[in-house]
């Protein structure tokens, strides 16, 4: 290195230009995660500028600066006026041209635009934790700076349609494996951006630029492939429009190939498909955002976890902490049950095996870290301490006072009650401020949603410690406060609740969830209980009652209360709102018999035919009218939490950005003016169709947020 010859960059700029002898540089310095902006935009264009300036330089390299090289275009600039896409692929375009060598040189995430921005130049040199994507159909979009014709130059057809209807990043081997990147070295991104240069001069090699590239075409059967699972998900149509994409790489030059991309990425940008992707991205990152909570509040160490109850969800919780690498003691009551939960457990990880997700080495090293026990003592080391026993205020109440004697100072403990009043049993351990709610969904190693419930008493770092440990684990956490059911399950209620009313005025139960899985929801609300047990539901229902919350109406849930007396316990009794034949739903004729006596029981009309708009409006409305209560009681913190809940947890469909988000669009006055309608037919003396305060007086969902 010539120190003589060095120039360092001014720092003025989000793209500095130096040069290191007869080595150009631009340093990209947009924290925190270099995403490309107007101004960084144009920072890049002057840096260009000003390399260009400079006479006798025969090598440019471009690194990031801080944790990351650019993590892509800046999602927040994508609504009005937009993102200043003709304007980067110019100087994409510029780059690719340029006579000398130009390097990228890699670090952290490269994704999105970012990554189009690496193969603009004409070699790529990455550090080993480097991760390369193109995440772009998650937002709703394609990716709009020539990625759709580069990416299947560099790679071949075949695996950029997979990458790029998928969104999947690749690590830095699999990417040299692969041919998008040059080389994987260690070291600082600019100094091995520089060695790679030094290196491609003293080679004589001439540049390669990936849009100069043939296309290694993909077998019809990979475009089949993609297609059919694109027919699968019509609410993203980017799918079906980024298989286009990759092929007019395929088939058009260059030029035509990114013509079909800009037409297809102008049409997508501003669908509201792609606005509510959008707005779950920054609703999920502002989720684990507190009022009042400062960032740099200190969190205690987690290092082991303890599991009271190794039943459904105690030992799906036990997997998400043993995936993220944290050991877990595991207690019940008997060793039954004991053994029972950890065959459930590696019968799973078995089952991951045998679809090639993990090896057998891999079961084991996770097993390793999970240990039975049937003492309380096992659970005296523990930093956290999750309680997941049966729905039951009484033994819950019992547990809890065990876990406060056994816990060591400073221990936090936690419970997974669905419904239950949090405070009551963190009275119950004696160290209130220890103790939160931390409701996992089943299967608690698959479902991203973490409901995080804030006592009155929760201790500011215990939440805190909770909310970070959560994304340790690859959950998306959400804090609620105390309430019947917390945010999700309150809602659910409503629904539940219309479901059931829907199925004894005659509709049936496959016509209350077609309607609603044709908006899209992952599953209508009668297979939905079926699956997690129309005991457990119909037993929060007989424990609701018992406190006195349930409104004085005796056909309330009165389906799901009879299908429980019946041991019509949904799928794992093979009977339920419907029969199966193993996990396929069938229609069943005893299910409208039941609900044809129970009409009579209740005095309730039958009609031989409803409309699936109103079984939507009756589901939904009631639902989003329970969210902006929540809302207004500050049971929720904001609006977005409430949906990232509903898409994290319960299936809503994403491209509907959840249900507060689909208010807005659907239009807060129309909402009030359909629960009007229901309350002048169908009666309002139990208050299901009383509008919530906000409903009238927000004007829209997007405003509110409850700062405490
Ligand atoms: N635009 C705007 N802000 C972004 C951003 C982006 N592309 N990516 C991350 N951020 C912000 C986050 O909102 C967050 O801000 P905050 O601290 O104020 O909440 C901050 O950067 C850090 O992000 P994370 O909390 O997510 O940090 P992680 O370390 O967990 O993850 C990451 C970093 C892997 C970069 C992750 O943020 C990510 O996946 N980002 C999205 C990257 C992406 O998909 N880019 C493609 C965009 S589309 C595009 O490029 C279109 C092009 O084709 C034209
Ligand atoms: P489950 O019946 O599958 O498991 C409960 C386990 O707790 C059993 O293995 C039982 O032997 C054990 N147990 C009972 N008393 C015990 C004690 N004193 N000490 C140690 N272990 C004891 O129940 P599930 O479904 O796992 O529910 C557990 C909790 O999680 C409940 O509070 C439930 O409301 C909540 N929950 C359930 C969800 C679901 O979909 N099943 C979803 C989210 C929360």
């Amino acid at each position: 290195m010539h120190q003589s010859h060095m120039q360092q960059p001014a720092q003025t700029s989000l793209a500095n230009f130096s040069h290191d002898g007869r080595i150009g540089l631009i340093e990209i310095d947009n924290p925190p995660v270099n995403a490309l902006s107007v101004p960084l935009v144009q920072a890049l264009i002057a840096a260009l500028n000003d390399f260009e300036a400079v006479a006798g330089l025969e090598a440019l390299v471009l690194y990031g600066a801080g944790r990351t090289w650019v993590a892509g275009a800046d999602i927040a600039t994508f609504d009005d006026p937009g993102f200043p896409v003709a304007e980067f692929k110019a100087f994409l375009t510029r780059l690719d041209a340029q006579q000398c060598h130009v390097v990228a040189a890699l670090h952290g995430a490269v994704l999105g635009g970012g990554l189009e921005l690496a193969m603009a130049c004409h070699h790529r040199v990455a550090q080993p934790n480097t991760r390369l994507g193109l995440p772009e159909v998650t937002f709703g979009i394609v990716p709009g700076a020539q990625g759709t014709q580069r990416l299947p130059r560099l790679v071949g057809a075949e695996l950029a349609l997979d990458m790029i209807t998928s969104g999947r990043a690749l690590d830095a081997t699999q990417a040299q494996a692969a041919g998008l990147v040059d080389a994987v070295a260690e070291g600082d991104a600019r100094s091995i951006g520089l060695a790679a240069a030094e290196a491609l001069l003293a080679s004589g090699a001439a540049p390669r630029r990936a849009s100069a590239l043939a296309v290694q075409p993909a077998p019809e059967t990979a475009f089949a492939k993609a297609e059919a699972a694109a027919a699968k998900k019509p609410g993203w149509p980017q799918l079906a429009t980024a298989i286009r994409c990759v092929r007019a790489a395929q088939d058009l030059p260059f030029a035509q190939g990114e013509q079909v991309e800009a037409d297809a990425f102008a049409a997508l940008v501003n669908a509201s498909s792609a606005k509510a992707l959008r707005h779950l991205f920054f609703a999920e990152r502002e989720a684990a955002k507190i009022p009042g909570l400062p960032r740099d509040t200190a969190r205690r160490p987690i290092r082991s976890v303890g599991i009271v109850g190794s039943g459904t969800m105690g030992g799906g919780i036990a997997m998400a902490f043993v995936n993220g690498g944290i050991p877990v003691s595991l207690i019940d009551v008997s060793n039954e049950a004991l053994q029972r939960g950890l065959g459930l457990i590696r019968g799973n990880y078995e089952a991951s095996v045998a679809k090639g997700r993990l090896t057998a080495e891999q079961v084991e090293q996770r097993m390793g870290l999970l240990q039975g026990s049937l003492d309380y003592q096992a659970l005296a080391d523990c930093d956290l301490i999750i309680e997941a026993v049966f729905e039951d205020l009484q033994l819950k109440t019992e547990v809890c006072t065990r876990l406060g004697a056994v816990a060591k100072p400073g221990a936090i403990i936690a419970t997974n009650t669905s419904t239950l009043d949090v405070d009551r049993l963190a009275q119950a351990t004696g160290c209130p401020a220890d103790v939160l709610g931390m409701h996992f969904f089943s299967p608690a190693n698959v479902m991203r949603l973490l409901e995080v419930v804030r006592g009155a008493a929760t201790a500011p770092e215990v939440l805190a410690t909770v909310l970070k440990l959560a994304g340790a684990i690859g959950k998306v956490p959400v804090v609620s406060g105390v309430c019947y059911g917390f945010i999700g399950n309150r809602m659910a209620e409503v629904y539940m609740r219309e479901a059931d009313s829907l199925i004894l005025e005659g509709a049936e139960p496959a016509q209350v969830d077609a309607a609603v899985e044709a908006l899209g929801m992952a599953m209508g609300p009668c297979r939905m209980l079926d699956m997690a047990g129309v005991d457990v539901g119909a037993r929060t229902v007989i424990e609701y009652r018992k406190i006195g919350g349930l409104p004085d109406d005796p056909s309330y849930r009165a389906l799901a209360l009879e299908l429980f007396e019946l041991g019509r316990f949904g799928q794992k009794t093979a009977a339920g709102f419907y029969r199966y034949d193993g996990r396929k739903a069938l229609p069943d004729p005893q299910v409208t018999e039941i609900a044809k006596a129970l009409a009579e029981r209740h005095g309730i009309a039958r009609r031989s035919h409803i409309e699936p708009g109103e079984i939507v409006e009756r589901l939904l409305y009631p639902l989003i009218n329970e969210g902006l209560k929540i809302l207004d009681e500050g049971i929720a913190y904001r609006s977005g939490d409430i949906d990232v809940v509903w898409v994290a947890g319960y299936g809503f469909p994403d491209f509907r950005g959840g249900p507060l988000w689909m208010a807005n669009e659907i239009g807060l006055e129309k909402i009030a003016e359909r629960l009007a309608h229901y309350a002048a037919v169908r009666g309002n003396d139990h208050g299901y169709w009383t509008p919530a305060r906000l409903l009238s007086a927000a004007g829209s969902t997007q405003n509110i947020q409850v700062q405490s």
